[in-house]
């Protein structure tokens, strides 16, 4: 009896609970009799509550496109195993309500597992949706057996409860987006399902009920899970038709690598739409790089969507300016807040330069320098440990470290004002780039690689004051530094080769701002970037 009682509770005068199927399809004919047309478009939001800013986005969504907007709340038994967290995953039912409050959420469908035709804890009873298995048994699916048949199987029942125009998912979830797709249009069901981007906190971790379980120090590891999958998008944008995908697997898996504490379960490259294992980059197939880890006892998914074909580019950020400016570390951390790829372009001249040593050849010879230059392998990695520089691989072999050495330093200006040199690896930037969403830093990255950059800063400071920084940095890494006069000079020598050559040479972008690190911290750089960037990309 207390059931029926509270089929109905007025949260507010805009959004209502209701628990029976009659209860909202009642509410939901009497909203569409009042519109002159008698039409009324229903929008509705499956979730298992505990609602985070990334299903408010997925209700944006459905506000923007739907006169009515119904969230669902089912924390849904059959999509548990018994090993799984049903007992455990968060309720918070009165917080929900709030929140969706606050949305304008138009109704809220929170249903008893009875109403559902389920038993308390599941009901194996029920007719089961059985999706095709190449899509269950795969990825997820092949550690949590059965889940997907209970998602088909409970968005089969709030489809039907609900009756919706539109069902909004988010990508994050991506093998059950791709599975809802094909049960709905196996089944002719008449609702147009709408995948919604995935929504990310500022150090990059996708959005998740489960994120609370993790400890403060988890949270900061559980953010490489993303800066993995920003590795392999780096690899994705430098292969072609036909490639072979496996080195964008490798970019994940060597990253990951250096975060035992990450316990990786699954990395794969799929079709986003079939879910089937991608052998073979062919730019009319959209892909999704999917991920499943550990940390401690929390289980975490993530993916991203890879496609050569032209979607909207997100914001590049181009950090220019003379060596010793504090340019990598101001990049790294400005990449870091803003949830970026970094790309330190620089690294890319010194391992050429490496490699052209390494062969002792004339460094002017331009013919045998372009040929090494094309021939070299270079992986950059950023470094997940803290104040490490990115890692980087010639030829499979790590030369973080010797591509930093005063012979390379003395060395890299000569190879980079190489015009073939700089077409080669202008070339893979600009790939690397081509979605944009990165910080990209160089000399020439606001004026030639991507001259429409959305921020471009000019990062200098004094020669003074970077032979400090200079000499500061050799003696951290264990080499002989110069005298502070030695490196002024070299490094004003440097300066006048740079801005001086023929082939992109390092000047000021008119559109960039100049920022002089003399007497400012990295914070304070850092922030002033940060914030530029936020001004930018709010006016785009
Ligand atoms: O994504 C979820 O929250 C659930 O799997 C869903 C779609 C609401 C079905 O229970």
């Amino acid at each position: 009896m207390l059931f029926i009682v509270i089929s109905l509770i007025e949260v507010d005068y805009l959004t209502q609970l209701f628990t029976t199927i009659a209860s909202l399809r009642n509410y939901l004919n009497v909203q569409k009799s009042k519109q002159p047309s008698g039409q009324l478009s229903v929008g509705l939001v499956p979730t298992m509550g505990a609602l985070h800013l990334g299903h408010l986005s997925l209700i944006d969504c459905a506000k923007t496109e739907n006169a009515c907007v119904v969230v669902s709340i089912f924390v849904n038994p059959l999509q548990f195993s018994a090993s799984e967290d049903f007992n455990k995953y968060p309720r918070t039912l009165n917080h929900d309500l709030k929140t969706c409050k606050n949305a304008g959420v138009d109704a809220i469908f929170a249903p008893e597992p009875l109403e559902m035709g389920l038993g308390e804890i599941g009901n194996s009873k029920t007719t089961q949706v059985m999706p095709p298995p190449e899509m269950t048994d795969i990825l997820c699916g092949r550690t949590r057996v059965g889940h997907f048949q209970g998602v088909a199987t409970i968005v089969t029942k709030l489809l039907n409860a609900v009756q919706p125009d539109r069902a909004y998912f988010g990508n994050k979830d991506g093998q059950q987006l791709a599975i809802i797709r094909q049960l709905v249009a196996d089944l002719k069901f008449p609702v147009e399902v709408i995948g919604c981007p995935t929504i990310r906190e500022s150090s990059g971790l996708a959005y998740s009920s489960r994120n609370q379980y993790l400890s403060p120090s988890d949270l900061v590891l559980a953010a490489h899970i993303h800066q993995g999958l920003l590795q392999a998008k780096q690899q994705f944008f430098l292969r072609d038709e036909l490639d072979d995908p496996s080195p964008i697997l490798e970019a994940a898996h060597n990253y990951l690598a250096n975060l035992p504490e990450i316990n990786l379960e699954y990395i794969e490259l799929v079709d986003a739409k079939t879910l089937q294992p991608c052998t073979q980059i062919k730019s009319a197939l959209e892909l999704m790089l999917a991920i499943a880890a550990r940390i401690g006892n929390t289980r975490l998914i993530d993916n991203i969507l890879l496609s050569h074909t032209t979607t909207p580019r997100k914001a590049i950020v181009a950090i220019d300016g003379p060596a010793g400016a504090g340019k990598s570390t101001v990049s790294k951390q400005v990449a870091n807040k803003l949830g970026l790829l970094y790309l330190d372009t620089g690294a890319m001249y010194r391992t050429v330069t490496l490699a052209v040593l390494r062969e002792g050849i004339d460094l002017r010879d331009q013919d045998k320098v372009q040929a090494i230059a094309s021939e070299s392998k270079i992986q950059l990695f950023a470094n997940p440990i803290a104040g490490k520089s990115m890692q980087v691989l010639l030829n499979g072999e790590d030369v973080t470290t010797e591509i930093r050495t005063p012979e390379v330093t003395a060395n890299v200006s000569v190879i980079a004002a190489q015009s073939a040199v700089r077409e080669i690896l202008v070339k893979q930037q600009q790939r690397i780039g081509q979605t944009g969403g990165v910080v990209m830093e160089g000399r020439d990255i606001g004026t030639h690689v991507f001259p429409d950059a959305e921020v471009k800063i000019f990062l200098t400071a004094s020669s003074e004051e970077r032979a400090k920084r200079r000499q500061g940095d050799l003696i951290a890494q264990g080499q002989v530094a110069p005298d502070l006069t030695t490196l002024a000079q070299e490094i004003q020598e440097r300066d006048h080769r740079d801005s001086t050559r023929d082939h992109a040479p390092l000047i000021q972008a008119k559109d960039a701002t100049l920022v002089n690190t003399d007497g400012l911290t990295i914070e304070e750089v850092v922030t002033a970037i940060v914030n530029l960037y936020e001004q930018k990309v709010q006016n785009l």
